[in-house]
């Protein structure tokens, strides 16, 4: 019998334990967390299925041994440099580190400050939490795997072998980097849209809010172009109008993720997605009034979370 490799997930949310149970079979898993989640986890596959297992579970600050030979970084974006550091003096030079998060932001430092082979994953998979022990596989997707300055394709392939089999499709790619973006694209004229008005990915279609999914789709066209970030079919504005109508129609009856983070009362990953396009605004002196009007707006809900409830 062929040994399992060992994979530490780290962040069990709903991507960090979608990912744990579909490659249950296929690898050793521990989840690993702040705090401990129940051993027994189950699956909601977008067929209905159950698909229950019991996984190993440790906390961030006491992670097992021996060291694993794959760790997955699953937690927000806003928590990976923290996780990662709780982590990294436990983990051997060498050991391959893949980053799931959202946006354009802490990929590019955690590449640079890990002693090993760091690859990104841009997923389109869709899950989400229900409870403490389930997690519903909301949609099938598709996930792009590669190194930010193009090295470690074999193990990207290698991975990608992995995660393909064990029911999350994944290509190995040497341009991770543009995929990245090109996710942020999408995720920064929805996100912060349907947040603010609290309403599914659909109603962007409506009168109200098209003009607005517009203007915001000009200013980040207008950004990627000056970054050299081309859509993925056509070109130019014409190129993003197509992707990002295409996701809006085909996700109409979703509620985004940012949308479920505001009505769960937690931080939304808008530095993550936002930062990073208004930096290159400013660096290629190109307006960006709709995208900074939000990001403002995220931030000052971000602070009055921040505060502890005054009494009165
Ligand atoms: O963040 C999300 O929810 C998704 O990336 C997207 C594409 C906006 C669909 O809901």
């Amino acid at each position: 019998m062929t040994r399992k490799t060992t994979h530490w997930i780290v962040g069990p949310g709903a991507l960090g334990r979608l990912i744990a149970l579909r490659l249950g079979d296929h690898a050793a898993i521990t989840l690993i967390g702040r705090r401990p989640l129940p051993l027994v986890q189950t699956l909601i596959t977008p067929e209905k299925a159950f698909l229950t297992r019991r996984v190993e579970v440790a906390r961030i600050d006491a992670p097992p041994s021996p060291p694993p030979e794959v760790v997955h970084l699953t937690t927000k974006a806003y928590a990976a440099e923290a996780a990662y550091a709780t982590l990294a003096t436990r983990l051997p030079d060498g050991t391959p580190l893949v980053l799931w998060q959202n946006g354009f932001d802490c990929q590019p430092r955690l590449t640079a400050r890990h002693q090993g082979p760091v690859l990104c994953a841009s997923t389109t998979e869709g899950a989400h939490v229900q409870d403490e022990t389930r997690v519903i596989h909301a949609g099938h997707g598709h996930t792009f795997l590669g190194c930010l300055d193009g090295r470690h394709g074999e193990l990207a392939e290698r991975l990608a072998v992995t995660l393909s089999a064990a029911g999350l499709p994944t290509e190995a790619v040497d341009d991770i980097r543009v995929r990245l973006w090109r996710k942020l694209a999408v995720n920064a004229v929805i996100n912060p849209l349907v947040a603010h008005f609290t309403i599914h990915n659909g109603e962007l279609r409506d009168p109200p809010f098209r003009r607005m999914v517009e203007r915001l789709i000009a200013e980040v066209a207008a950004i990627l172009a000056a970054e050299g970030i081309a859509p993925p079919e056509g070109e130019g504005l014409a190129g993003w109008r197509s992707l990002i109508w295409q996701v809006i129609e085909a996700t109409a009856t979703n509620r985004a993720s940012m949308l479920q983070d505001v009505q769960a009362g937690r931080l939304t990953e808008h530095e993550a997605i936002l930062t990073p396009l208004l930096d290159a605004a400013s660096r290629h002196r190109l307006p960006a009034p709709c995208l900074d009007g939000h990001l403002d707006a995220l931030r000052h809900r971000a602070a009055a979370l921040a505060q502890p409830p005054t009494a009165c």
